[in-house]
């Protein structure tokens, strides 16, 4: 069984980087493959909402045709059996790098039915991971 991690921090040792090594470790400790990606590393874009992955009986259906640093990634997800993803909090949200990264993950595999089925074949475990310093002041002012 295969655990890829993604980091979807600009920085590769700090608080996102550090629970994500953390937790691959002890995925690792039960006998799983682990293998970290760290996005910042790696030249490509969000989804160019091209449809090749809509096109149904093309060598494409159901895969992004982008030709760029995700294509092997995506390529080893594909397989995966689970997918452990890490972002700081920025402004609410996911780092920008690692919205694009989701945007071109989902895509391909999303399907426009009700409700929505997806294409990838094989059952993905998924892992969160979410860092912030929200301090507590300013957390009991927006709860
Ligand atoms: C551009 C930017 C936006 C941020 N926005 C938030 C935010 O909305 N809420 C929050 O609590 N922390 C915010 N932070 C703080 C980071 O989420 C926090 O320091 C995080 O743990 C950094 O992770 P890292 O050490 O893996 O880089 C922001 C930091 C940056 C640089």
């Amino acid at each position: 069984m295969k655990f890829i991690g993604i980091n979807g921090s600009p920085r590769k040792n700090m608080n996102t980087a550090k629970l994500m090594k953390s937790a691959l470790d002890g995925i690792e400790s039960c006998g799983l493959k682990t293998k970290l990606y760290n996005l910042y590393d790696l030249n490509y874009k969000g989804c160019y909402s091209c449809f090749a992955c809509k096109r149904e009986n093309s060598g494409s259906y159901g895969r992004c045709v982008i030709n760029d640093d995700l294509k092997p990634i995506f390529e080893e997800i594909d397989t995966a059996d689970g997918l452990l993803v890490g972002s700081p909090v920025y402004y609410g949200d996911v780092t920008g790098q690692m919205r694009a990264f989701l945007e071109r993950l989902m895509f391909q595999y999303m399907l426009y039915t009700k409700p929505p089925k997806t294409l990838r074949k094989k059952r993905l475990k998924i892992g969160l991971i979410y860092t912030m310093n929200i301090d507590e002041t300013l957390l009991n002012k927006v709860l």
